[in-house]
């Protein structure tokens, strides 16, 4: 259709609309949602959404595998057209700074042109993967990450069960923006899991003074990622929640052991690198450890939002649970489909919780030294 035969069927549908946002509309969500087949002229994307006989909008998943589905698109748009109150967890590693997953940043993190992402310094002669910088958000970003975060919030309590809960991957120089836009949102804050895990931010000398303060580090090396944990309040006592809704605590690591927010972590492996090359890809061991306790009774669905290369639709699998990703961005669509799949059926090596090992789904096997 012509941006003016749009913009007539909006104006149809929903009244007097200015002719300027139904473009920003358009641009906003070309190539997710819309194709632009010539200038000026848009189509629905088939792929991502089906509009069913009776004009009512279906979602159709782009990929299913097991017990996993994923739909590509925006995921403010995917979860608008879920039922309110079909989701009993929500798993999710977000855009932290926004900023870093813009169609523009994300072209030049795939030219090698740097903008937001940058290659940390090599300190053993190997190449590093590129990183985004926080530290570059101004006052306007900051407001933006809140309000998106205040809206992610929202549209999250709607489709989730009471006792719901919603664990958001963070970082520790934005985490409490986040935290607080989330709980403005109508999330309850039930605390962070720290994933002990060494990464490549932090711990670097003075830029262009190193030897002259060789002994400083301007911040302290990371060596840590928090999780914030939030819930969707209960209803009643938990008990009543957990019979109604099966939510509303965590499942344990094993009848001796609660599930801690303390937990240990191996950067990402090079072995899960390969078969899911995203630029943010999670450990296996950590998002089934995750995933096998956000459903206190084992029963439910798993939500990823920001599925990237569907990790933890993966991990789902691989601990038999339902779930279900959105991913806006095509080429890490295409990465998922073959990542879901051999990640799922990956033997860890060193799974967490040595007492969990036989309920995550994973053979016994010796650690490798
Ligand atoms: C931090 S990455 C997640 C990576 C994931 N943890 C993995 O292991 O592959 C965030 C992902 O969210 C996607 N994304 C950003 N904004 C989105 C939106 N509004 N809707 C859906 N996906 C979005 C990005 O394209 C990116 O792949």
């Amino acid at each position: 259709m012509s941006i003016v035969e749009i913009e007539l069927g909006v104006i149809d549908l929903l009244g007097p609309v200015a002719p300027s946002s139904v473009r920003s509309y358009l641009n906003l969500n070309t190539p997710t949602l819309f194709e632009r087949t010539q200038r000026g002229f848009y189509r629905v994307k088939q792929i991502e959404l089906a509009l069913s006989d009776n004009a009512s909008k279906k979602l159709s998943a782009a990929f299913k595998h097991k017990k996993a589905k994923l739909y590509l698109g925006d995921c403010f748009e995917v979860m608008s057209q879920f039922e309110p109150e079909s989701v009993e967890a929500i798993i999710t590693d977000p855009p932290y700074g926004l900023i870093e997953f813009t169609e523009k940043e994300v072209k030049k993190l795939r030219d090698g042109r740097g903008g937001v992402w940058r290659i940390p310094p090599a300190f053993d002669g190997s190449q590093r993967a590129p990183l985004p910088r926080f530290t570059v958000l101004g006052a306007a970003d900051l407001k933006n990450l809140e309000d998106f975060f205040v809206e992610f919030a929202k549209a999250v309590a709607r489709i989730s069960v009471p006792g719901a809960n919603v664990l958001v991957a963070s970082n520790p120089l934005l985490s409490h923006h986040v935290a607080l836009a989330l709980s403005r949102g109508g999330l309850e804050n039930r605390g962070a899991i720290i994933r002990t895990v060494m990464t490549m931010r932090g711990g670097d000398r003075p830029k262009n003074a190193h030897k002259e303060f060789s002994d400083v580090s301007v911040m302290p090396r990371s060596m840590w990622e928090p999780w914030l944990c939030f819930r969707k309040p209960v209803e009643g006592r938990v008990q009543d929640n957990l019979r109604k809704w099966g939510t509303g605590g965590f499942r344990r690591n094993s009848a001796e052991k609660p599930f801690g927010d303390l937990i240990s972590s191996s950067p990402t492996s090079s072995r899960e690198r390969k078969l899911a090359p995203h630029p943010s890809l999670k450990p296996q061991a950590l998002l089934r450890h995750l995933v096998r306790a956000s459903l206190p009774l084992g029963t439910g669905t798993i939500l990823d939002p920001f599925a990237g290369s569907g990790s933890t639709l993966a991990a789902a699998n691989a601990v038999n649970l339902s779930s279900i990703g959105i991913e806006k961005d095509g080429e890490f669509l295409a990465v998922a489909k073959t990542a879901i799949p051999a990640l799922s059926s990956l033997e860890l090596i060193d799974p967490i919780g040595s007492k969990t090992r036989n309920s995550l789904g994973v053979k016994r096997r010796r650690a490798r030294a």
